[in-house]
């Protein structure tokens, strides 16, 4: 989704601003823009394209002041052409503000505008806020914006300036993450803490309908009848390093082999002694051992990692689990009752899908476990209790450690669960520790292959069709390696549950389709092993995800990514390495932009 930032204080805004927004990039990239009141007058400077094309703008046609907003856009209403970039001003370039979110009665709205008169400049729905600001400013911006406010439906984050007001900045929310940060002479407002991290340490994280009026000296804060509200202080844990990209060439590859150290890191927070714990979240565990159904839901990678917990949770815990995707649950009218527990994962806590589907869990009473990896976000702060993930910021589009975090963390949750409900003993739990504490030397003996993985990539990089095929535990790592190798090469990939593929898709092989088959041993590898037949005798091209040792896969395979054997149920965090690597590299051969693919954002804040 967009990137928001605005800057009110002693320093040259546009180089505030710019710095806010490279941090910002990964959530949209297809348009960006600053607003900055330059003596007294509004300048706009926005163009098509990555930032980098703002930033040339800005070498032939600088711009100075010290108060400004700033947009980097991932299009919803609207080609992402320069017109369409943020910010949006009024006729009279008295007011410019940016926007994340989407104003759902915008088109009602401007008919009513056009129809008085205003003049529309644009194909977004963003436009309309503006021109209202204008319709109904009366010398009081804050009552302005107020009065605004409460005219939209849908969602917005939003930062306005004012030429009737240099020496204010405001911002408002619904439904789209916004954060003020508080300096010294000055303030800041950024959609995501990461544009904030080294320009200040303490933030308040505005909540739906409040807004936020910054001087330089002064945070002032209101909810949408105009009250005064108190908003507590909090403070940035996130250092700079952590989102950079320490060496390598893209965030991606960073987070992928930052994954050993990530287990390594979940392990010693979670488990003391050689046991788990949980206990810190306010979920008692009288009020746990009563679950007796718990919904998962979800979207993209976060949902692949339910499906890997369903396994989990059933086979430790003994729960009855079903995993819905976000955007399906909530209009699936569910059959829910008193001691069902909903785990909303999301890594960003920002997903609007998933946030629909807490509010429509709480809207009929039951209790929400949130699993992301950032504590302030939505919903971090409107779950009941909280998991983090710990996988550290994943600014990459392409989640990666943030994946084999969810499921680790949704491992240790359904262990934990499953000692205070005594469905397992405590020395099979602690063998399955072990096992996790196997995890970090087993990937990273998968990460040395990089080499030779990538030579693989290569070797099938100009293939326009792929198939992944799993079984049991790892028909989601299928799911997660085609949605990787889709979402960053923009090869058309497919998965399927490998039991599933004669009823059907097998009809789509052939010789030219590279099928990527997870066959490590366990319970069902005979299976897989007929399914691979199934496909071999149809002329397919075989690719197996292995277990080291297993000869006689040589035979069907016409190529083998090798990987150490680790027990079945964890097997999902193992097998999804190779595929993390193959889609990593096949998209570099086709000169894809790897951290910021072509359509996405990292964090889906629009419906
Ligand atoms: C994963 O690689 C994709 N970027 C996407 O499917 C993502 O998992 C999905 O949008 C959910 O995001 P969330 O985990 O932040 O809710």
């Amino acid at each position: 989704m967009c990137g928001i930032v605005g800057y009110i204080g002693n320093k040259s805004a546009d180089s505030v601003l710019l710095v806010g927004l490279e941090r910002l990039e990964y959530r949209g990239y297809d348009s960006a823009g600053i607003g900055i009141i330059e003596d007294g007058e509004m300048t706009i400077r926005k163009r098509e394209g990555k930032l980098k094309a703002l930033n040339d703008l800005l070498r032939e046609m600088p711009v100075s002041g010290n108060i400004g907003i700033a947009h980097t856009r991932w299009a919803t209403h609207g080609e992402p052409t320069t017109h369409n970039a943020h910010p949006h001003t009024d006729s009279q370039k008295k007011f410019a503000l940016v926007h994340n979110g989407i104003i759902e009665n915008y088109a009602e709205l401007k008919e009513e505008l056009i129809k008085e008169g205003y003049i529309f400049q644009s194909e977004t729905d963003t436009e309309v806020i503006v021109h209202l600001l204008s319709k109904h400013y009366k010398d009081n911006f804050e009552q302005a914006v107020i009065k605004v406010i409460n005219l939209l439906e849908g969602s917005f984050a939003l930062a306005i300036i004012s030429e009737y007001h240099p020496d204010t900045l405001i911002g408002a929310r619904r439904g789209s993450p916004l954060i003020v940060g508080k300096g010294k002479g000055e303030n800041f407002l950024a959609s995501d803490i990461h544009a904030l991290v080294n320009l200040t340490k303490t933030v308040y994280y505005l909540e739906d309908n409040e807004i936020a009026v910054l001087k330089r000296e002064r945070l002032s804060f209101f909810n949408n009848t105009g009250k005064s509200i108190k908003k507590e202080e909090k403070h940035i844990t996130i250092e700079a390093k952590a989102i950079d990209k320490a060496g390598h060439e893209h965030f991606m590859l960073k987070e992928i082999m930052e994954q050993p150290r990530i287990i390594s890191n979940i392990i010693e927070k979670r488990i003391r002694d050689n046991k788990i714990h949980f206990s810190h979240i306010p979920m008692g565990n009288e009020y746990l051992v009563r679950v007796g159904r718990i919904i998962i839901q979800a979207a993209g990678t976060s949902w692949h990692a339910g499906l890997v917990g369903k396994f989990m949770i059933e086979e430790f815990a003994r729960v009855h689990t079903e995993v819905d995707i976000s955007s399906e649950f909530r209009y699936r009218n569910p059959v829910i009752e008193g001691d069902t527990l909903m785990i909303a994962i999301s890594q960003s806590g920002e997903t609007a899908d998933t946030i629909a589907g807490l509010r429509e869990a709480k809207s009929k009473f039951i209790k929400v476990l949130g699993l992301v990896n950032n504590k302030e976000s939505t919903i971090a702060r409107e779950s009941d209790a909280v998991i983090d993930i710990l996988a550290g910021p994943e600014i990459g589009v392409a989640s990666t450690k943030a994946y084999i975090a969810q499921i680790i963390s949704l491992f240790l949750w359904a262990l934990y669960i499953a000692r205070i409900k005594w469905s397992l003993k405590k020395e099979t739990v602690e063998q399955y520790i072990q096992e996790l504490k196997d995890l970090p030397d087993k990937i990273e003996q998968i990460l040395k292959q990089k080499d030779k993985i990538e030579k693989l990539a290569k070797k099938y990089a100009a293939k326009n069709n792929f198939i992944f095929l799993g079984r049991s535990y790892n028909y989601p790592t299928a799911f997660e390696g085609a949605l990787k190798l889709k979402e960053i090469s923009y090869i058309h990939s497919t998965a399927y549950q490998a039991g599933e593929f004669k009823h059907g898709p097998i009809a789509l092989i052939d010789a030219t389709v590279p099928v990527i088959c997870i066959v490590t041993k366990g319970e069902i590898y005979p299976k897989m092993l007929s399914n691979i037949q199934e496909v071999k005798s149809r002329k397919g091209i075989i690719i197996t995800i292995a277990t080291e040792g297993d000869e006689s896969i040589k035979k069907l395979s016409d190529d083998v990514i090798y990987v150490p054997q680790t027990i079945d149920i964890l097997s999902p965090v193992v097998n999804v390495i190779p595929l993390q690597l193959l889609a990593y590299y096949i998209a570099i051969q086709r000169g894809a932009d790897v951290d910021q693919p072509r359509n996405l954002a990292k964090s889906v804040t629009v419906e």
